[in-house]
């Protein structure tokens, strides 16, 4: 749907590749101006001119709260307000349970989890200011839903957002902000690539309805819908986008 988002800003957290960046090229697609925002300072200035209709690059580590402070500082000068916020931002490990040590449980809490706070904070404060109402979208996982095995701190973590997104919802409702998660099933993402959870493939497509390879375009559209006026009457709520892997 062409410019459905005309005159909104996102910004899209962890978009210099894979699912962040899909949603960024979705949502500038749909008319929005979109803050692309990663950690990787120069993978999101290339994901920001390739995917051109105004985006614009600026990088930030969603776990360091300074980095945060410097992001949102730049959005009210280069862009102005926040209408729209799509934490997707994450690390994806395989670690196996005996190796899941105190030290990779905090850095995972502390990005995946901790981060999404902190960004999220940030965000929803100017959206209230700015008295337009608003959409927190999270990016969850449905190993949440799996118990997912080599991923027991990611999991935690995005169990987390789930709870944290209906908690919000309950909060901002009345401001006119709503807050939803998404659960992607396995998707083909430069991260998922460039991992050993590449080779999940075939045991996962065994098991949903649809068969094939998840894309970042599936979870894309979904965003694209949740950012949207359509999903005005959606809060507090976890799509699950996997297929028909897990049915609930
Ligand atoms: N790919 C999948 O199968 C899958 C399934 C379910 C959920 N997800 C979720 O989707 C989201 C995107 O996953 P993906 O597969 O595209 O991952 P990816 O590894 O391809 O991309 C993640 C991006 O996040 C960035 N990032 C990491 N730490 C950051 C930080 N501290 N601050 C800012 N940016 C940071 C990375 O630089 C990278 O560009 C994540 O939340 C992930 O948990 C992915």
């Amino acid at each position: 749907m062409a410019d459905r988002l005309a005159g909104k800003t996102a910004l899209v957290t962890g978009a210099a590749q894979g699912i962040g960046r899909a949603i960024a090229e979705r949502l500038a697609g749909d008319g929005a101006t979109v803050i692309v925002s990663d950690i990787n300072a120069a993978g999101s200035q290339a994901a920001a001119s390739e995917i051109g209709r105004g985006a614009l690059a600026i990088a930030a580590d969603i776990s360091d709260p300074s980095s945060v402070a410097a992001l949102f500082k730049e959005i009210e000068t280069r862009a102005g307000g926040l209408d729209i916020l799509v934490n997707n931002a994450a690390i994806v490990p395989f670690v196996p349970w005996d190796e899941v040590d105190l030290d990779h449980w905090r850095r995972i809490i502390d990005v995946n989890l901790t981060g999404t706070f902190i960004v999220t904070r940030a965000a929803t404060d100017r959206m209230r200011a700015a008295g337009k109402g608003g959409r927190v979208i999270s990016i969850s996982s449905n190993t949440f839903f799996a118990g997912t095995p080599n991923m027991a701190a990611y999991v935690a973590a995005k169990g987390g957002i789930i709870g944290f997104m209906r908690a919000l919802a309950t909060e901002l409702g009345q401001h006119g902000i709503t807050a939803n998660a998404v659960t992607p099933g396995l998707i083909e993402s430069d991260g998922v690539k460039a991992s050993p959870h590449n080779e999940s493939f075939g045991f996962v497509e065994t098991l949903q309805a649809v068969k094939g390879r998840g894309q970042p375009e599936h979870i894309a559209d979904v965003v694209s819908f949740l950012a949207s006026d359509d999903s005005r009457w959606i809060t507090g709520q976890t799509l699950n986008v996997d297929a028909g892997m897990i049915r609930h």
